[in-house]
């Protein structure tokens, strides 16, 4: 499977992509926090990247809204029309994000508004506490759009040891500072995460894109499952963290066979 990673803006990347060559967009882009992410405290250990840090401020939240409209509508000729696209967001931007798409591809291509709970993360005393990530969900055409309904260990005792169908709650642990996983880039998501959304809208041997793909989760996931996968990220610890995961993954699949001229 083919692994590209590029260093730059998602807007000037977007039209090297191949037209109708992608089957899933999946993008996880700054929450609009207003403030810098940084390293998770004690998550630098040996090994892992120790002090890195991206921008995660707008004007305001128009600004923020032009930045993804702009670079979605830059990637749509590079969609398969059985494509999928998943907008990983928070309480920040979630209803702004749902607006965009209706507005961008029509209400009739919304998939889904998945939850992803977490546990992690603070309370206050003000409110319930905020413990989950949105991820929206459009396709570009409701009747061809790829599915495969994920599979997730049944909970309750009589069904013990099956599977169900997941549903739009997908609760999965966020990474915490032990997990074997962590590259100590900010705001890394879980491999679990990726793998169930690659799994559901992507077929297997299709390709995947991630235009602010961080530590390159999206593309290990994709890896793992057999999809081709493409990169983006305007930070170069980030293009450095992501390669780092994604080349040893690489070296460590099977050879291709040989051709039988060669003498084997
Ligand atoms: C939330 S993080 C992605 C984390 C990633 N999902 C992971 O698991 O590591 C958002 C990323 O967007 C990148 N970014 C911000 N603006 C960008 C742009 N215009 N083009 C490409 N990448 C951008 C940041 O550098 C950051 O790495």
């Amino acid at each position: 499977m083919s692994v590209r990673i590029d260093h730059g803006d998602w807007l000037d990347l977007a039209p090297s992509l191949d037209q109708a060559s992608i089957d899933f967009l999946y993008a996880d882009p700054p929450f609009n926090t207003g403030k810098t992410r940084r390293t998770p405290p004690n998550a630098a250990r040996a090994g892992r990247d120790a002090n890195t840090q991206y921008a995660d401020r707008f004007e305001s939240s128009a600004d923020y809204i032009r930045f993804l409209r702009e670079r979605l509508a830059a990637t749509l000729p590079a969609l398969r029309p059985t494509a999928n696209i998943a907008i990983h967001v928070d309480w920040r931007t979630s209803h702004l994000v749902r607006l965009l798409l209706d507005d961008m591809l029509g209400p009739d291509r919304f998939v889904n508004h998945l939850i992803w709970t977490y546990g992690l993360g603070g309370s206050s005393p003000r409110c319930f506490a905020r413990k989950h990530d949105d991820i929206i969900v459009y396709c570009l055409d409701p009747r061809r759009a790829y599915f495969l309904a994920p599979r997730v260990p049944a909970t309750s005792r009589r069904l013990a040891g099956t599977t169900k169908k997941a549903t739009d709650v997908l609760d999965i642990p966020a990474l915490n500072n032990m997990a074997r996983e962590r590259t100590g880039y900010p705001t890394q998501k879980p491999l679990a995460l990726l793998e169930l959304l690659i799994d559901a809208f992507c077929p297997p041997g299709g390709a995947v894109v991630d235009p602010v793909m961080g530590s390159g989760t999206t593309l290990v996931a994709a890896q793992r499952l057999g999809r081709h996968a493409v990169g983006f990220d305007t930070n170069a610890r980030a293009i450095t963290v992501a390669r780092g995961r994604l080349f040893p993954v690489a070296a460590a699949t099977p050879r291709r066979q040989r051709p039988e001229s060669a003498g084997d």
